[in-house]
């Protein structure tokens, strides 16, 4: 028996061949073999470049899908970062620069340009008014003649979206086109933004997301304008609001000097009364004061006469000029001066604080005392035919108020009162509480007053007296001091009984 060796590949061991029949056997076995390896490698083979194939379209695919996601981060990032801009409390210049920055970047522009036009004329902005990415903002008279002649500016109306236009290439130095936009800013001025491009075209793909940022944008600037718009109708409502609160108390003022006009002749008529028994005491003093003289004069020649006076000779004497009444007489004249002049020193003062400028300065204040400030300056109005019944005299209400004002209104009151009450009649003042407030009420058995006089009552220049009798400012005048005051006003009026003014105050603690 012969010994092999045992063969490197293939799974038969030949380790002994008996015979050569049975050698041919093996040779064919190893054959089929050989051959159904050969097939598998094949197939084997066939599989791997399959797999390679899709490697390789897997690969494509990836890459494209990798340009596709930068793209749209390129665009979502230029989107959120404009949407920002216009979001953002930015102030509109520099919105507008945010978004030619980001627009030059986004779509590889060379220079970003900003300018604004009225009437198709540039108006503004010659000055830094280029961006690029190497130089930030600069000037660039050159560039921006070659864009301004290649923008439509003469186009009266807002463009619809953004355009392109070529350059030709003589003025076009080394650029190929300008991608533009325009938008309505305030005062019929239009602002452009322009970007100069190397390429001689725009890749179409950038204009859906160039457009969403120009909605926003375009949003952005309504928003900014509508804000400086408020703002200056604010300003313009302010200034309108200060003529408005000069003009009232103008207003006041005047109706004030009128009223106090009115009763310039009752004040004079007031201070004449003291003033004329003032006069005519002070005469009879004078010649209480002669008789006095003669008294001294008899007195001195009876002591040059007799170096001496007896007592009934001197009685004699004072009897002559009646002494004792003199001086009873006296006394009661000048204690009737003295409280003359009170009366006259209290009219002056109250008229002062009646005149005094109606600024709205609001202290704590008591009611009576109003009421009987403004009684007493208005009582010459009121006649002997008129009562008065005052029952505030001994309750003191405190509210917050100006005292100068608060006169004027009861003031006005009590002398409509007194006018409608010509032919005599009852004028009567008190209060009540509720909810915190006091309420002042003001009733006379007056005239009286239709629905439709109720209804005007308080618009200013309404009257119903002569010509030159009122100025129909008095209410109206009253109800804006009462207004200042939180003071809400009922009237309560029937034709030929009388009316009754309710004024509920707000107390002050
Ligand atoms: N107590 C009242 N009784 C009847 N009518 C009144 C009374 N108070 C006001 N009125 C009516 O309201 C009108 C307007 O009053 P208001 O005080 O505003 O102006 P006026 O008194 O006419 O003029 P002015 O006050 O400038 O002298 C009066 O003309 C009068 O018709
Ligand atoms: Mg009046």
């Amino acid at each position: 028996m012969k010994k092999y060796l045992e063969p490197q590949m293939g799974k038969l061991v030949l380790s002994e061949i008996k015979s050569a029949g049975e050698l041919q056997k093996r040779i064919a076995l190893l054959e089929r073999k050989a051959t159904r390896e050969k097939k598998a490698r094949n197939i084997a083979e066939n599989q791997l470049e399959r797999y390679s194939m899709e490697v390789y379209q897997t690969d494509q695919s990836l890459k494209k899908a990798l340009a596709f996601a930068t793209k749209k981060q390129l665009e979502l990032e230029y989107l959120s970062k404009a949407s920002m801009g216009d979001a953002s409390e930015l102030p509109l210049s520099e919105m507008i620069s945010n978004m030619i920055e980001l627009t030059c970047e986004y779509c590889a522009a060379e220079y970003g340009f900003y300018l604004v036009t009225k009437d198709g004329v540039e108006v503004e902005g010659t000055l830094d008014n280029a961006w690029s990415k190497e130089l930030e903002w600069q000037s660039q008279s050159e560039l921006q003649s070659l864009v301004n002649a290649n923008l439509p500016l003469s186009e009266a109306d807002v463009l619809e979206s953004w355009s392109v236009s070529t350059l030709i290439d003589d003025d076009a130095l080394y650029f190929g086109c300008i991608l533009y936009m325009n938008f309505a800013l305030s005062g019929g001025k239009i602002g452009w933004l322009a970007f100069l491009n190397k390429k001689g075209s725009v890749d179409e793909g950038i204009f859906p997301i160039l457009a969403t940022a120009r909605d926003d944008f375009n949003s952005g600037i309504r928003r900014r304008l509508t804000d400086i718009y408020i703002l200056e109708r604010n300003v313009q409502l302010q200034e309108s609001v200060n003529k408005l609160e000069m003009a009232k108390r103008q207003l006041i003022q005047s109706e004030k000097m009128a009223s106090l006009g009115q009763l310039a002749a009752g004040v004079a008529h007031e201070i004449n009364n003291p003033l004329a028994f003032i006069r005519s005491n002070m005469q009879v003093l004078k010649e209480y004061l002669i008789d006095y003289k003669s008294l001294h004069d008899d007195i001195k020649r009876e002591l040059a006469t007799h170096n001496n006076l007896d007592m009934s000779s001197f009685i004699a004497l004072c009897e002559k000029v009646d002494l004792s009444y003199i001086h009873e007489d006296s006394v009661a004249l000048l204690t009737s001066n003295i409280e003359g002049l009170n009366r006259v020193r209290d009219i002056v003062e109250n008229l002062k604080s009646f005149s005094h400028a109606g600024d709205a300065k609001l202290i704590q204040i008591s009611l009576n005392k109003c009421v009987d400030a403004a009684l007493r300056i208005a009582g010459n109005v009121f006649k002997y035919e008129h009562q008065i019944d005052n029952q505030m005299i001994n309750s003191s209400p405190l509210v917050l108020g100006n005292l100068g004002q608060l006169q004027q209104v009861f003031m006005n009151l009590f002398i409509n009162a007194a006018y409608a009450m010509q032919g005599g009649g009852k004028l009567s003042i008190w209060h009540t509480e509720e909810n915190h407030r006091v309420i002042i009420h003001v009733k006379d058995t007056g005239c009286g007053m239709n629905e439709e006089t109720i209804s005007k009552l308080f618009t200013p220049f309404f009257t119903t007296k002569p010509v030159g009798v009122g100025t129909g400012l008095g209410l109206s005048v009253s109800y804006v001091i009462l207004e200042a005051h939180n003071v809400q006003v009922t009237v309560d009026s029937e034709i030929g009984l009388g009316t009754t003014f309710n004024l509920s105050f707000p107390v002050s603690f």
